[in-house]
């Protein structure tokens, strides 16, 4: 018998990869969709209309995590081997402006779901992973964060997660579920949301050595993330749930980069040499040399300027993960470097234009 998986979030980053990902392992897989005014399937249609892929494998249905009915409603249809809860409102600079709103999808919704596997009885067939994230640490603890670190978040949405992280072992301590929070530290890719800053600064980029865009603004330059490739991250949300008991697990690579040190490596990428100059809100930085020399730059533009606009009242500034439990119980080794994530980020932002 197919293993059945259903999916919240399927069209955004994660849930792409991951359907793709269960798909090729030959489980039916469905997914929960928002209903909005414009398409938003644009990451799984490739999947959705993969004649190889015969239709019942892959299944949508419109449901919304503010809404138990509609989700309860499809968790009975189907009675799924494994949920992952992707789906989230998932910016943090965002959550500061509808922090309710938030709260709502983020906390309850996942709620929601656990409520919907206790009272359908479905504990014994059902298994959960919950999307955790390393935004509920804070940055009080520099480094070397692991499953045993305290949590202190500074954001709505780090409150909104540590809140559904909370209820899954709650649920899972409580009612026997196998439910298992993965600590997920960044994660990026081609399909990465162009708000977040890491595709915001590829595609901003792309867009200036095309000539399309003069200058791009970002915010705290300073922060440091522990990045790492999404396509490789969504395979320990599933190994997480082969296992025989029920865990949680930090998935990070161990290494870290700034923001500005992103915007180097990516200017270095495509061939620009660049120079920081002034300091805080007045910093930016100006084009020294460029090795292409067809390229709509020129020496001495402005590329990069920071703005106010994209500070947030209180921000994560540092984090690292300390991935030594996943090493060893899920065999796990972080394959893509920062260098070959922004290669692939920029060649496809590239491409797209
Ligand atoms: P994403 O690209 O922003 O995708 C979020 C998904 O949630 C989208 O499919 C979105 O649907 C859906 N969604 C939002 N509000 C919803 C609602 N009210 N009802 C139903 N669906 C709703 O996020 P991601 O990068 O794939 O991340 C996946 C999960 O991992 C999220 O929970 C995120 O918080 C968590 N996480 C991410 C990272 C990371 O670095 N990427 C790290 C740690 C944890 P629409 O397409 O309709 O907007
Ligand atoms: N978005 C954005 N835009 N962030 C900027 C900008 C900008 O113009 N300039 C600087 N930053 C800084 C932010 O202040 C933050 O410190 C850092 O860059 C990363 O911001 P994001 O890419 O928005 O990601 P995030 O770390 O806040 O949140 C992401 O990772 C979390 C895991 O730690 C999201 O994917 C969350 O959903 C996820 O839980």
């Amino acid at each position: 018998m197919k293993k059945v998986a259903l999916l919240t979030g399927i069209t955004g980053q994660d849930g792409s990869y991951l359907s793709e990902y269960l798909l090729g392992k030959g489980y039916i897989v469905h997914g929960i969709k928002r209903k909005s005014s414009q398409f938003n399937t644009q990451l799984i249609d490739n999947i959705y209309q993969d004649p190889t892929i015969p239709n019942r494998n892959l299944i949508l249905h419109y449901g919304d995590m503010t809404d138990s009915l509609s989700m309860t409603k499809i968790i009975k249809k189907i009675r799924p081997n494994e949920i992952y809860n992707l789906a989230a409102q998932s910016h943090v600079g965002v959550s500061f402006e509808n922090p309710e709103y938030i709260s709502n999808v983020n906390s309850l919704g996942t709620l929601r779901i656990l409520e919907s596997i206790r009272l359908l009885n479905l504990q014994k067939k059902c298994k959960f992973y919950q999307a955790s994230t390393s935004e509920m640490f804070g940055d009080l603890v520099k480094k070397n964060l692991n499953e045993k670190s305290n949590f202190l978040p500074k954001s709505p949405y780090g409150v909104s997660k540590l809140y559904a992280y909370w209820i899954t072992k709650v649920y899972r301590d409580s009612y026997n579920i196998f439910a298992c929070n993965g600590i997920l530290f960044n994660h990026e890719s081609e399909r990465r949301g162009e708000t977040f800053v890491t595709r915001k600064i590829t595609k901003g980029l792309a867009e200036i050595k095309v000539g399309k865009r003069k200058c791009l603004y970002v915010g705290n330059l300073n922060s440091k993330r522990d990045w790492g490739y999404a396509a490789d991250y969504v395979k320990m949300q599933w190994k997480m749930l082969q296992k025989k008991k029920a865990d949680d697990y930090v998935i990070a690579t161990g290494k870290q980069i700034s923001v500005r040190e992103f915007i180097n490596k990516s200017c270095n990428y495509l061939g620009i040499k660049i120079g920081w100059k002034e300091k805080g809100l007045k910093e930016f930085a100006i084009v020294k040399s460029i090795i292409d020399k067809n390229s709509n730059i020129k020496k001495g533009d402005i590329i990069i300027r920071v703005s106010k606009r994209y500070f947030r009242p209180n921000d994560v500034d540092n984090l690292l993960g300390d991935p030594s439990k996943a090493i060893k119980e899920l065999n796990w080794k972080p394959l893509v470097s920062i260098d070959a994530i922004i290669k692939k980020m920029i060649d496809n932002d590239l491409k797209l234009l």
